[in-house]
């Protein structure tokens, strides 16, 4: 039984105290990578941005709003972690500055300065201990398999899930699970619940039993 930790979903970077910058992701794919983990009877822990999808009950969640509050509660969780999978959709940008009060309108428009917020994934990828393991994604609409090494390579990674945009927000996915070895291990396109099982196999063949 390995302790599995999950990022799911969107963060969320405010400009002020009511507006904010985020993406669609839904937390589909990390509610069904959860439900698969604890199928085969591992430990899960999902760290989330805001989402609508209920995760399963035995698993343990931490409710998180900004890519920062992501990383701070994903690194605490890691260090008493087997591996981790990166299914989450963090804001690379954030604000330099957040408004405290409500931003009023001037006729003059806006301009909004972001800087890039840290990348989760590859921060524990890098300081993983030997028997760690992490899993991340790749969404890609160019040159996807080859981005999806590269980006396993950068981050650190030993295995990578490679999708198209269209998984944003959508109840089917096509991936490629490719290992570090760059093996493409297997395409799947199907439902995220069958997509989740198939990424659950692998991990369990190639990182948690290997
Ligand atoms: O670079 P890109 O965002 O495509 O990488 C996707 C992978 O990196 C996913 O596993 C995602 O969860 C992770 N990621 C992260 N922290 C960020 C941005 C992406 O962990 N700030």
């Amino acid at each position: 039984m390995a302790h599995i930790l999950i990022t799911s979903g969107p963060t969320r970077q405010y400009l002020d105290p009511v507006r904010y910058l985020t993406n669609a992701s839904s937390g589909r794919m990390g509610k069904a990578l959860a439900e698969a983990a604890l199928h085969l009877g591992h430990q899960v822990t999902v760290v989330s941005g805001p989402v609508e999808v209920v995760y399963p009950r035995e698993a343990r969640v931490i409710h998180v709003l900004t890519t920062l509050e992501m990383m701070d509660a994903a690194t605490e969780i890691f260090a008493n972690a087997d591996g981790l999978i990166g299914a989450a959709a963090p804001c690379d940008y954030m604000p330099k500055k957040v408004e405290a009060s409500k931003l009023s309108k001037t006729g003059n428009g806006l301009q909004l300065e972001l800087i890039e917020t840290p990348d989760i994934v590859a921060t524990l990828g890098a300081n993983k201990q030997p028997r760690q393991w992490v899993v991340g994604f790749a969404l890609e609409t160019d040159d996807v398999r080859f981005r999806a090494i590269v980006k396993m390579s950068k981050k650190c990674c030993d295995m990578i899930v490679s999708n198209r945009a269209e998984a944003m927000n959508a109840a089917t996915n096509s991936v490629e699970i490719i290992y570090k070895d760059g093996r493409v291990l297997e395409q799947i396109d199907g439902p995220k619940s069958e997509v989740a099982h198939g990424i659950l196999r692998w991990i369990e063949q190639c990182l948690i039993n290997a």
